[in-house]
């Protein structure tokens, strides 16, 4: 029976994915900053993991290989935004921010592979975004550790292919998750007032933009495909959205695809 380990499966994608798997068979390892959980089965198993703390990425690891006998599938969702005007955001800030989302991902393959590799076998799928090849205002920061995701994926697959380990990229457009309340970090000090306008409307159609987001089911069945379908695909994004816009970012020249943009979420 194979095991797959996720982060981030409190809420949202992470814990559409967790039920799936669960559905589908799989031993879940489910890895949650605060373990909850209401399931009693030998299959099902939560343990504690915050990506940014090294110690506890190495205890849910152990825990998860010994009880299951190893991890086939690890599942790196955890992740949130920091939002707003960047000249409001501090350094502290922008680097919790890449500690989460670009360290903690790195953190967590430099935890699994060994394992991976000396079995000859396992998959590494990287939740990053729409917003990993193209930007939305007021995200900068967010969009590069995404864009970090992107590069850093897309090279890893080459290295450890030939080790029979698959490398995935799952690039989601907006989903209905907790993503565009809890998970954001927004910042902007309006003394700065020159911004208002611009950060009032754009913040207005992001959010406009999010809740008409997809369910996280759809993200998880696109994670499902890329972990259990043997092939060299590394690129999956997942909604209309996402599909549409990095359709149109490729066919665009790069004036009229942002002059679109600006137009649709500032204009
Ligand atoms: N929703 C979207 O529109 C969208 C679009 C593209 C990509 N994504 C990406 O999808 C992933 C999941 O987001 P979501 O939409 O499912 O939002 P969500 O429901 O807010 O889930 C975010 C998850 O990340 C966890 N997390 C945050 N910091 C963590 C840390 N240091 N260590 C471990 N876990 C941590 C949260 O745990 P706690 O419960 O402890 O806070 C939560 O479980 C993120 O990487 C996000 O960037 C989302």
């Amino acid at each position: 029976m194979k095991t797959v380990l996720i982060t981030g499966a409190s809420t949202g994608i992470g814990k559409a994915t967790a039920e799936l798997f669960f559905q589908r068979g799989w031993n879940v390892v489910a890895t949650m900053r605060t373990p909850q959980s209401d399931r009693d089965d030998p299959r099902w198993m939560v343990t504690r993991l915050d990506v940014t703390d090294a110690e506890s990425i190495t205890q849910a690891l152990t825990a998860g290989q010994s009880r299951f006998g190893g991890i086939d599938v690890l599942v790196n969702n955890a992740g949130y935004g920091l939002v707003g005007t960047f000249e409001s955001m501090d350094e502290a800030r922008v680097q919790r921010q890449f500690e989460t989302n670009v360290f903690g991902l790195m953190r967590m393959c430099r935890a699994a592979i060994p394992q991976m590799r000396e079995r000859g076998s396992g998959v590494l799928v990287n939740v990053a975004s729409m917003g990993g090849r193209l930007t939305f205002p007021f995200y900068s920061v967010y969009h590069a550790t995404k864009w970090a995701v992107d590069g850093f994926t897309e090279s890893l697959q080459f290295e450890l292919a030939p080790l029979g380990i698959r490398v995935k990229l799952i690039e989601p457009g907006a989903i209905k998750t907790d993503f565009y309340d809890r998970s954001v970090d927004f910042v902007h000090d309006r003394a700065l007032s020159a911004y208002n306008d611009t950060v009032d409307k754009g913040t207005r159609r992001m959010n406009a933009f999010g809740a008409k987001g997809a369910a996280p089911t759809l993200v998880a069945e696109t994670i499902w495909n890329a972990a259990t379908k043997d092939n060299a695909r590394l690129r999956y994004p997942v909604g209309s959205d996402a599909k549409s816009l990095l359709f149109l970012r490729r066919l665009l020249p790069d004036a009229v695809y942002r002059g679109m943009m600006r137009k649709q979420l500032l204009g």
